[in-house]
């Protein structure tokens, strides 16, 4: 996970979730935006992906949007599954809860990227239990919650990140 961040060799951040369509689209659109706001594109490359194929090539989900955009944040995905080439191309691969973490190792036959896959929630000052709640089946509260929790986390996430940044 850690290593020098450059232009030449910007920082792949991939955020995981179950369908693609509500927290890790919203960690995506947060982090991007707290790097647009620290002026630090150039030294990332930020995505997000589902383990599981239920909602391929979905925008994210309307609460998610709506939640998103009372802060300001656009959320500009596609759904997509996490496929096993992506543990190669991404230098940290976030889980936003324990099952989304075993189904991503277990895509690691070898256990080689072990090292880069992490729950989101280890950033958080407040991980609680450590998991990002499915807000899928829930009201507006739970949307509103899993803002809250990935902003902290995306705050304090970056705040470490950008401490490799060699400019
Ligand atoms: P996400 O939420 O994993 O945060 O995108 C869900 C989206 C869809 C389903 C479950 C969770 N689903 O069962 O279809």
């Amino acid at each position: 996970m850690k290593r020098p961040i450059t232009k030449e060799d910007p920082y792949n951040v991939c955020f995981v979730c179950l369908g693609n369509i509500c927290r890790s689209p919203t960690a995506e659109g947060i982090f991007q935006h707290l790097v647009n706001e620290r002026k630090l594109s150039p030294y990332f490359f930020i995505d997000s992906a589902g383990t599981s194929a239920y909602h391929i090539d979905e925008p994210a989900n309307s609460k998610s949007q709506w939640t998103a955009d009372q802060h300001g944040i656009k959320l500009h995905s596609r759904a997509r599954r996490f496929e096993a080439t992506d543990l190669d191309e991404f230098d940290l691969i976030l889980a936003m809860d324990q099952e989304n973490l075993r189904n991503l190792r277990k895509l690691s036959r070898n256990g080689q990227h072990t090292e880069k896959i992490k729950l989101i929630r280890n950033f958080d000052p407040q991980p609680e239990d450590g998991e990002v709640p499915d807000p899928y089946y829930g009201g507006m509260n739970g949307f509103q919650n899993v803002f809250n929790v990935l902003k902290r986390s995306c705050e304090s996430l970056l705040d470490e990140l950008e401490g490799l940044i060699e400019k």
